[in-house]
């Protein structure tokens, strides 16, 4: 299949890796891509939220499927620029897209799907989002309401803190205060045809910087799959109390969902809960999700994007366990330091059932002497979450040594990562 990943990020650098591991001769491009991707597949530069720069792309190459990475160009129209040239694509169109752009909008078709979730109130004021702190109680939850990077949300139990954060993201549009809801948290994947979907095997994100779940939230700094404290029929239950009743009421309300519909979901005493819809892969948990998928990926993919779940077996996964840690630059997330030199990555590599996926990295040419045209190359950091390390093992003690020995290989001046990932992976108590 000649297939065509949007993206630049380790989530993509993941999906690029298991499209090639199948026993299948793909033809792989990713644009932009980054310099790991760039090792393993053609990358062309052109801008990935350019719906008709990507379509004109796809046609002119004879792109048999487009696979959409992130969610900036799903919310620019990508997706329906492919799809209108009648190229399959796996990603949903700009009003489904809404699903992860707009919280509010996710929170109007939880509440007509009948899917639980927090009580919200969208606040538009000052005013209205200090009385409706008041009115929920602490712990308060304040969440901007367009796409923020992961930045946008905040849970404290400090009234002032959860006040000034919603007066900072007033300034940018409206802000959402929610319903504090307690237990662990989880992502689960749902391949979504508009009308079925498939579940992919649930994963565990960190989304502190710092160990123990400390520090300001971040895109993820970590995660494993599986999880083995869940339920057994937890992924049967978010199948039937929320991912469907959401597919329905999106494909009744003319928006259908076609591609990843990612429940970001607390387990709660009383059953999943959801916090966030997202509408593409989320990213470090893609890393430790895909390394374990036995099914070949592009099927599913193609199958999503052409109406052909319905019928399918759900995907087979591989009994090891993944681990991931992500290597993060200096100042992450506020403002990271970026153009440092990055070193140790083959390695790192070297470690048994271990990949290094790339995020913000480039090669640069550094003169090494002022004097002379002479140069060299070399591998940089680029922006905040630098890559991931991905471990496969048997236990995830296993798999968590051998992240942990890779990454401890790598040089990223300042770097910065959490040595917590995987360390209390605890069965569910029965
Ligand atoms: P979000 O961007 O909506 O996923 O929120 C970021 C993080 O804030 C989540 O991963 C949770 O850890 C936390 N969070 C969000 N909403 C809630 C909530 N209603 N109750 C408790 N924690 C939440
Ligand atoms: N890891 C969180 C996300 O992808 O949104």
């Amino acid at each position: 299949m000649r297939i065509l990943v949007l993206g630049s990020g380790a989530r993509e650098h993941a999906i690029i890796r298991a499209l090639l591991s199948e026993d299948a001769d793909h033809d792989i491009t990713a644009a932009p891509g980054n310099a790991g991707i760039a090792e393993d597949v053609r990358t062309v530069g052109i801008d990935p939220t350019d719906g008709v720069i990507v379509a004109s792309y796809a046609e002119k190459n004879n792109i048999d499927l487009v696979v959409v990475g992130p969610e900036a160009p799903l919310v620019a129209g990508v997706g329906d620029a492919v799809r209108q040239r009648g190229i399959p694509v796996f990603g949903p169109g700009a009003d489904a897209a809404k699903l992860e752009g707009s919280k509010a909008f996710a929170k109007r078709i939880m509440e007509s799907a009948g899917v639980p979730t927090g009580r919200a109130e969208v606040t538009a004021t000052v005013e209205e989002a200090s009385s409706t702190l008041d009115r929920f109680g602490a712990p308060y939850v304040v969440k901007a309401n367009g796409l923020a990077a992961g930045k946008g949300v905040l849970v404290t139990s400090d009234r002032d803190a959860a006040l000034a954060h919603a007066t900072e993201w007033l300034e940018h549009g409206t802000v959402l205060v929610e319903e504090f809801l307690d237990g662990r948290e989880v992502s689960l994947f749902l391949l979504s045809d508009g009308e079925h979907v498939l579940p992919l095997s649930p994963a565990q994100d960190y989304k502190r910087l710092l160990d123990g779940d400390e520090g300001p939230n971040t895109g993820g700094m970590g995660a494993y799959s599986p999880v083995p404290w869940l339920d057994e029929n937890f992924v049967d239950e978010v199948i039937e109390t929320i991912a469907l009743p959401t597919i329905r009421t999106m494909a009744a309300a003319q928006t259908p969902f076609v591609g990843l519909l990612y429940c970001g979901l607390i387990v709660t005493d009383a059953g999943p809960r959801v916090i966030e819809f997202n509408a593409r892969f989320g990213d470090p948990e893609t890393q430790v999700v895909l390394p374990r998928l036995v099914t070949p990926l592009s099927g599913l993919l193609f199958a999503a994007a052409t109406g052909g779940l319905g019928g399918l077996p759900r995907p087979e996964f591989a009994l090891d366990v993944a681990v991931t840690v992500v290597l993060a630059s200096e100042g992450y997330p506020a403002a990271p330091v970026t153009g440092r030199p990055l070193l140790g990555l083959d390695a790192a590599s070297a470690v048994p059932e271990v990949q290094v996926l790339h995020a913000a990295t480039d090669v640069k040419a550094l003169s090494t002497d002022a004097t002379s045209s002479w140069s060299t190359e070399t591998l940089v950091a680029t922006g905040g979450r630098v890559l991931s390390v991905v471990a496969l093992g048997s236990t995830f003690d296993e798999a968590r040594e051998r992240a942990y020995a890779a990454i401890g290989s790598i040089t990223l001046e300042g770097g910065q990562y959490r040595s917590d990932i995987a360390a209390s992976v605890a069965p569910a108590a029965h």
